[in-house]
């Protein structure tokens, strides 16, 4: 018979955590018990599991005792404070946030890239940001095959990335907008409606954001190659679900866009829609809801013999945060 697990998600509340639960449902992951963690601000509530409504609890220092897998999307200080309780108790955490990405021990995963680091027993596991996630799956193939060296990436990023806030922000300013009235602007910097913004989370002391530097070099140790040269520039714009990224890379042997729509048709997760006679590409609202990476636009770089561009699209809550993080659990369940 098949083992059933205790599941808790941190963060349930959130954009993320909300399609983790949907995901779990969505693809019948062996529930026993299931737990729901937000702020104190949120107890009272209750969200629905299964068709039945589950309150909402406090996340606290106890919340992980007989339990085995924690889903973590709460905020990079939150994981901070809770994640390594939760593995103490003896859970598998795997956390959405940043705050251990890059720590040489924990596994950062893409099951389609390095199932391999999901290792048995508890832990923490990083789920990679958005923009990585997307971007490794259609590349990694190509990596395999003829080695990238370098990697120049521009990013077109939704605002459920910021949360639910965001989406309520951009919501009520195109309302307001329509309504003649000054937007108000509390999330952002500046308006994000009718508005592209190239500031994704702070910015750093080489001038790039911290959203750059994680592209660069969560995909150096998702692809496990330090060598690969990498420049990101990350923007902000006004699209609910799905980030687009314009990438071109440089080959170390010669591969045709033949070659890379051959390739990626059997890869692991990704969709190719290429097909510009009819107008086929992906857009960010072909991707809303869906778990695949859509690449489209494969072309040679005129500027490079060994350059190839493409255009890669997913739905930043759903394989950029929830699907990835319960894939990583499906897989660590058999492990
Ligand atoms: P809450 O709804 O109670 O504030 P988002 O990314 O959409 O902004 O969601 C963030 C999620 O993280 C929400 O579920 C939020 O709960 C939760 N969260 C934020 N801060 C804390 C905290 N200090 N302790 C527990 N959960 C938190």
């Amino acid at each position: 018979m098949e083992r059933l697990w205790n599941v808790a998600v941190a963060g349930a509340t959130g954009a993320v955590g909300n399609q983790m639960i949907r995901c779990l449902e969505e693809r019948d992951f062996p529930v026993k018990n299931i737990r729901f963690l937000a702020s104190a601000r949120s107890v009272g509530k209750t969200l629905p599991y299964k068709g039945k409504p589950v309150a909402v609890e406090e996340l606290k220092e106890d919340s992980f005792n007989d339990f085995e897998i924690a889903l973590f999307s709460a905020g990079a200080s939150t994981s901070l404070r809770f994640a390594p309780l939760a593995a103490r108790a003896g859970c598998v955490v795997i956390d959405n946030s940043s705050a251990f990405r890059m720590e040489p021990k924990i596994p950062l995963v893409v099951p389609e890239c390095n199932p391999q680091r999901i290792v048995a027993g508890p832990g923490i596991i990083a789920n990679p940001n958005c923009s990585t996630i997307q971007m490794v799956v259609a590349l990694k193939p190509i990596h395999d095959q003829v080695r990238i060296k370098r990697i120049i990436v521009s990013t077109y990023q939704a605002v459920s990335g910021t949360g639910q806030k965001a989406i309520v922000e951009l919501r009520n300013q195109i309302a307001d907008l329509a309504a003649g009235k000054e937007p108000e602007i509390k999330v952002y910097p500046y308006q994000i409606a009718y508005n592209c913004l190239p500031h994704i989370d702070v910015f750093l002391e080489n001038d790039y954001t911290k959203e750059e530097m994680k592209m660069v070099n969560e995909t150096r140790k998702i692809l496990e190659d330090d060598t690969i040269r990498i420049s990101a520039t990350t923007v902000r714009v006004p699209v609910f679900y799905g980030h687009s990224e314009a990438v071109y890379i440089e080959t170390e042997k010669k591969i045709t866009p033949q070659e890379v729509k051959d390739l990626l048709r059997t890869a692991p997760g990704v969709v190719v829609m290429d097909d510009v006679a009819k107008k086929v590409y992906p857009t960010a609202l072909v991707s809303e809801g869906k778990d695949e990476v859509f690449v489209g636009r494969i072309r040679e770089d005129i500027s490079h013999e060994k350059g190839i561009v493409l255009w890669v699209v997913s739905d930043n809550i759903r394989k950029g945060a929830a699907t990835n993080a319960v894939q990583i659990a499906e897989i660590w369940t058999k492990r």
